[in-house]
């Protein structure tokens, strides 16, 4: 996710003498910098110049490795530097318990169509976030696609729930219509074809019309139709909209477990 969001910032026209990357593995496990010779790859925060006032520091490691990460980025808290976190499940108090209660922290949830530029990132300030350090946040995830906020922290898990393993339910959404496909007695390759044109390709009508996504559905749906048909047993009570609140509340609850 750290990679795609750096391929963003080069799309977006920021400078590679303008950002500085840590990463343990080093140069090698950088991918754009054979692209940018003059990108920094540090291998640990203490090669951080002594003087380095950075305007932001995002934190893109895995969860479990957190703990050992950040509070190595503790100094910067009082020059003004604004801190943004896209690591799941780590609440801004325990950021902030990582860097001094002044830390001025961002939480942020992307989600995989990040690595085309197609995703959504859900933005939560701390309170102790001003406005231009909002500005820069919400600048470095619109590299990523676009953003939204959202104040009231207890929202991520259900922001998880939805967009972060979203992803995961259109792809199945495309298997699944594939197998239908096969079923009703289609070539495998063709089945699988149809189902994946089909999802992209409404996908991209829905981003590109005005209209929600019910009216875009009442549209393709003829009275007596072959779509209808379909429809009343996806629309079902024990059908597609009663398995995916039942799906969403599964993953926020598990999220909130996995939170802690
Ligand atoms: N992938 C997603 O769709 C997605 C969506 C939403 C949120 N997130 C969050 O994004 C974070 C990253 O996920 P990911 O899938 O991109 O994981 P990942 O591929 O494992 O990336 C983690 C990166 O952190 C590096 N790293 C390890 N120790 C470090 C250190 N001391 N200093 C600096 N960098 C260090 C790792 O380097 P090495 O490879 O050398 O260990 C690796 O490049 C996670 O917290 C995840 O919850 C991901």
């Amino acid at each position: 996710m750290g990679g795609a969001l750096l391929k963003g910032w080069f799309a977006q026209g920021l400078s590679p003498v303008d950002i500085m990357i840590v990463e343990p593995a080093g140069r090698a496990a950088v991918e754009s910098t054979d692209e940018h010779p003059a990108l920094s790859v540090l291998t640990d925060a203490s090669e951080l110049p002594s003087d380095f006032t950075p305007d932001a520091i995002v934190f893109a490691v895995k969860p479990q490795a957190a703990a050992g990460i950040i509070p190595a980025y503790a100094r910067f808290a009082e020059g003004g530097t604004v801190y943004l976190s896209i690591i799941a499940g780590l609440s801004l108090k325990n950021i902030q318990e990582m860097l001094g209660p002044k830390a001025a922290v961002v939480r942020s949830m992307p989600n995989t169509p990040a690595a085309i530029g197609r995703g959504i990132s859900v933005l939560c300030p701390a309170d102790s976030v001003g406005p231009s350090q909002k500005r820069v946040c919400k600048v470095l995830m619109a590299a990523a696609g676009q953003t939204a906020w959202i104040t009231d922290e207890a929202d991520m898990d259900a922001v998880t729930a939805v967009s972060g393993s979203g992803p995961a339910y259109v792809f199945l959404l495309a298997e699944a219509l594939a197998e239908a496909g096969i079923a009703a007695g289609l070539e495998p390759a063709l089945a699988e074809q149809l189902a994946q044109a089909t999802v992209s390709g409404a996908g991209a009508l829905l981003d590109a019309e005005t209209k929600p996504a019910g009216t875009l559905r009442e549209n393709v749906t003829s009275p007596g139709g072959t779509t209808e048909a379909a429809l009343q047993i996806l629309m079902a009570d024990d059908g597609l909209p009663s398995l995916l609140t039942r799906a969403v509340e599964a993953a926020t609850q598990r999220s909130k477990d996995l939170a802690g």
